[in-house]
């Protein structure tokens, strides 16, 4: 495009437009003056290009170089030449070449910003949000944001190609069970009524396969009232999906083949490993403490609960007494950590909820052989109550060597997978185990349909009330033996984190109305909330299922990024707030007239 402002942007110039005369416009990034010439680089989105004010050459240019300060909008023309011999920059495309102004005009000001803007400067979160506009300048957030366009771009086109048709459903809408709070919005018309906004398009996706569409998707935004963390925000957006007359297996062979070819097309030095690994709940709950491992290293948890049984040590007997476990995994290479560095672990897994952490150091060398193991390399709190051959047996169960460092916990099963899960990952990235060039995206199956809420005193579902059981799980179901039932629910999860979750759905009215009624829904709630869905399911609604990547959580560690916030253009605080517009704010009384609210203070 080659208009008043531009004949050129940045990038496209290089040294084969030497001597030709174009005209270019952005901002300043940098401005250096050496008195006689003045040097400019001049930044549009796509790129950065070294401009020339010459005063010999056109005096009135340089004048207005002279008032140009960091950030101004400037368009100026000239002569595209070759950079001086020994002046070239490698760094940048345009790095050959530099324009030689003929005529410059300033198109707007700029007050100094209020931010550094370049990725070497930390700036403070609060000042960035405030000035978020600002900081997308930044180049690290505008290739977030490109990398963001391209992510998206590559999912719509790659499902466009298998026929899916995208599919926007409402915002203002009823509250679907996802497990958060619901954000509500007021009616007007209807005093005391409120829409809420989606958590997910969860039931109208479900409704579509009911419509016939059979393969749906969309970009969508949910909006969920819960705990901020670092992966969380309270508007989002998910890669949702359904498919009707498919398995399990083609949801998971969909994921494998988009995610794979993605990671080829837009980021191909990264990692991955095929087949993406699979496990289920329990051996992932058993093996790595959670349901969301990372899997780029090793250092698996190891129940030791059996070795310990008749053991004297108080800590690891009352937590068996109680119904508990004594579980632990190896610190390769962390024998010789010091009193100190061991106590900040014992603090860490007590944070989590944990009593403490029993730590056995099998001080040695690597070489040496663990049958070799004498109780003299042994080093722990909890030494005088083990034979040797016992910490032997702990050791191999937990693959350790010479050197390492034994971590156990004692406690309710829970509190121990919670808490060795998290020192887990915290040593996986300690030792430099987490390659930030890998990410190993993983399919975890086999979850049981329901969990017990001891708060309620009832069963929740696992992922949601939707979810199908295992047709081999039914009689369960029928004699009132939720813990055993099994669900058609699989998650889809890497590096740690969970990127998504999914289910093949009920699509009988009855079982649903089942679900339901196990899960506590009292009659009223059910008719009232899920009414339309039942009534669908007895509308010829085919078998079907789907799943819905977080895209903001995948471009999070797409981008290598810690937090979500620097994926999503506004996003909100820790604490649920948009600082740049100040947003939630008071409204006008008449405003709240109008909404029949009445704050009470
Ligand atoms: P689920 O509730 O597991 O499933 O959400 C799917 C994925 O959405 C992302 N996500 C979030 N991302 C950022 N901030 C949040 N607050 C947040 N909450 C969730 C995560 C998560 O894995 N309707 C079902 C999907 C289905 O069954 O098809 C659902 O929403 O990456």
């Amino acid at each position: 495009m080659s208009n008043k402002y531009r004949t050129h942007v940045c990038n496209e110039l290089n040294i084969s437009h030497t001597g030709q005369t174009v005209t270019v416009s952005g901002w300043v990034n940098r401005r250096r003056d050496h008195g006689e010439l003045i040097f400019i680089d001049l930044r549009d989105r796509d790129g950065l290009l070294q401009i020339v004010f010459n005063p010999q050459v056109t005096p009135e240019a340089h004048k207005i170089a002279e008032q140009v300060r960091s950030e101004y909008v400037i368009k100026v023309s000239g002569e595209i030449s070759k950079r001086p011999e020994g002046m070239e920059n490698p760094n940048i495309s345009t790095g050959e070449i530099e324009l030689i102004v003929k005529e410059a005009e300033i198109l707007n000001a700029s007050k100094p910003m209020p931010l550094p803007l370049s990725d070497d400067a930390e700036a403070d979160e609060s000042v960035r949000l405030k000035y978020r506009y600002l900081d997308l300048r930044r180049p690290r957030m505008q290739r977030n944001m490109m990398l963001r366009h391209r992510v998206v771009k590559y999912m719509r086109d790659f499902l466009d190609a298998r026929g899916f048709l995208e599919i926007e459903t409402p915002i203002l809408l009823k509250s679907t069970p996802e497990g958060a709070r619901d954000y509500l919005v007021p009616s007007r018309l209807y005093p005391g009524k409120f829409y809420a906004l989606p958590q997910s398009p969860q039931q109208l996706k479900q409704l579509l396969m009911v419509s016939g569409y059979e393969k749906y998707f969309q970009i969508a935004r949910c909006f969920r009232d819960e705990d901020q963390r670092a992966d969380r925000q309270p508007e989002f957006t998910q890669l949702d999906i359904e498919m009707s007359f498919v398995e399990e297996e083609d949801i998971l062979e969909l994921m494998e083949s988009l995610f794979t070819s993605m990671m080829e097309e837009i980021k191909p030095e990264i990692e991955i490993t095929k087949p993406f690994p699979r496990l289920s709940y329990t051996d992932s709950m058993a093996r790595y403490g959670n349901d969301k491992p990372d899997l780029r290293f090793g250092l698996e948890l190891a129940d030791i609960s059996d070795l310990v049984a008749n053991s004297e040590f108080g800590v690891f007997k009352n937590a068996i007494e109680y119904g508990g476990i004594v579980k632990g995994f190896a610190a390769p290479g962390c024998a010789s950590y010091s009193r100190k560095q061991q106590d900040k672990l014992v603090e860490f897994v007590r944070i989590r909820g944990a009593r403490g952490l029993v730590t056995i150091a099998l001080e040695g060398e690597a070489k040496q052989s663990v049958d070799d193991l004498t109780l003299e390399q042994v080093r722990s709190q909890a030494t005088k109550f083990f034979t040797i051959d016992q910490v032997k047996a702990f050791a191999k169960r937990m693959g350790a060597k010479v050197g390492d460092i034994l971590l156990i916990c004692a406690d309710q099963e829970d509190i121990v997978n919670t808490s060795l899960s998290q020192l887990r990952v915290e040593m996986g990235q300690r030792l430099g185990l987490a390659d930030p060039n890998r990410m190993v995206f993983a399919f975890i199956q086999n979850y049981p349909l329901f969990e017990w809420n001891p708060d309620r005193n009832g069963w929740d579902s696992m992922h949601h009330p939707f979810t199908a059981p295992h047709e081999d799980d039914m009689q369960f179901l029928n004699i009132g033996d939720l813990d055993k039932v099994k669900a058609k629910h699989y998650d889809f999860v890497c590096n740690g984190y969970e990127l998504s979750s999914g289910s093949i759905r009920i699509h009988d009215s009855q079982l649903q109305l089942k679900i339901f009624q196990l899960l506590g829904y009292p009659e009223g709630e059910i008719r009232e909330l899920f009414s339309h869905l039942l009534e669908a399911l007895e509308y010829g609604a085919p078998p079907h299922g789907g799943i819905a990547p977080g895209i903001d959580r995948f471009l999070m560690l797409l981008a290598g990024e810690e937090n979500i916030r620097e994926v999503i253009a506004f996003p909100k605080t820790k604490t649920a707030m948009d600082l740049m517009t100040n947003s939630p704010n008071v409204v006008s009384e008449d405003q709240l007239t109008d909404l029949h609210i009445r704050i009470e203070e």
